[in-house]
């Protein structure tokens, strides 16, 4: 298995080199992995003056599998639109296609704690987003800032074709035929013509998966419900933006944004694989950032591009276990509890994970 590994900026490479410490001790007991490391973000620009170079998409492009740290940082934040890192992450996700992204929210007991709900909302949730990647505003056409009547307009395209919507709603009513058999359809048809397409697709395929109870929701209503009483939910699916917003909040509920990984597909289960938490700039480089989420990003990979579940559990069970054992990074950190580096946290799970 060919693994391309972009750290990008920020806390990235610190957070990265504990999940490739995981993989290395896997290597070391025998597993066939190549690793192969390339900027991207502001590290692209830096290196070759664009946030995806075509080394680095190339690279990606033709490896199994895609390790990703975080991209940005302040220092990049005046740069022309096109050059600027989030830009490289767009690209690289449209130009693999990789239009199916899996943001689950688990939380782990212990952390119970440290989520800024009450412990009964959250203790035991288990949820995942299933959030399409590669269309919507994000992408839509056209977009831009341009004078009319004499002042600047801004605008984008929220659009979705049904083949879009249909290739992300089979990817999610199969996840959700793995997990509850419940699957929450998250957009905005009482407004949208958009999401009033995107229900109708649901519905349509709805009917090539029977076991699975189908539901609808506003995106407002979704957003209050998740903070309300965010365990009704086992599966959600929705469009890009909405799920950019909503995974961001549900993130919360498992006591830290530094927690939660994510896989993004394509329809071949390639991947790419990446915590859902940002660069981090006011802590990088100070060995503080919590790797969990990049380490149980390596689990996902096994999971869904690799399709080898025991090490996926492994990985998944070794995190458990530091978390058991009282191990935390700042973020996660409550009161009693032995606070430790990013890389003592990556050490930890390597010391776990051994047979
Ligand atoms: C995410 C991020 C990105 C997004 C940004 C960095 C472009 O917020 O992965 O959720 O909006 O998709
Ligand atoms: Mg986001």
């Amino acid at each position: 298995m060919k693994i391309a590994v972009l750290p990008g900026d920020g806390i990235g490479p610190e957070i990265v080199a504990q999940a490739v410490k995981v993989l290395e001790a896997l290597r070391a007991e025998g597993a066939k992995i190549e690793m192969e490391t390339a900027p991207i973000g502001g590290a692209g620009y830096d290196a070759a003056g664009d946030p995806l170079p075509e080394a680095t998409l190339a690279l990606a492009g033709a490896a199994d599998a895609v390790l990703l740290g975080a991209v940005g940082g302040p220092q990049y934040d005046a740069l022309d639109r096109p050059l600027r890192p989030e830009r490289g992450l767009l690209r690289i996700r449209k130009e693999l296609n990789l239009f199916a992204n899996l943001r689950p929210a688990l939380l782990y007991p212990e952390l119970a704690g440290a989520s800024s709900l009450k412990p009964e909302v959250v203790s035991g949730l288990d949820l995942m987003i299933v959030r399409e990647l590669t269309g919507d505003v994000y992408f839509g056409q056209p977009r831009g800032i341009e004078v009319r009547n004499g002042e600047r307009v801004g605008f984008n395209t929220m659009l979705y074709s049904e083949s879009e919507v249909r290739r992300v709603a089979h990817v999610a009513f199969g996840i959700a035929m793995k997990r509850g058999k419940k699957l929450c359809s998250v957009e905005k048809a009482n407004v949208l013509e958009c999401s009033e397409l995107w229900k109708e697709v649901m519905i349509e395929v709805s009917k090539d998966y029977p076991e699975v109870a189908l539901s609808h929701m506003y995106v407002d209503n979704a957003a209050m419900q998740l903070i309300r009483a965010p365990k009704q939910f086992d599966t959600m699916v929705t469009g890009n933006i909405f799920g950019d917003i909503l995974s961001d909040a549900a993130s919360m509920l498992s006591g830290s944004i530094g927690m939660l990984p994510s896989a993004s597909l394509d329809e071949h289960n390639k991947g790419m694989y990446e915590p859902i938490h940002g660069s981090a700039p006011d802590i990088a480089g100070k060995n503080l950032a919590n790797p969990l989420a990049t380490i149980l990003s390596v689990a996902m990979m096994y999971r869904y591009t690799f399709a080898d579940l025991a090490t996926a559990d492994r990985i998944e069970n070794a995190v458990k276990k530091v978390i058991a054992q009282g191990l935390r990074t700042g973020d996660i950190w409550t009161e009693g509890a032995r606070k430790v580096s990013c890389s003592e946290m990556g050490d930890a799970v390597v010391n776990a994970l051994a047979r």
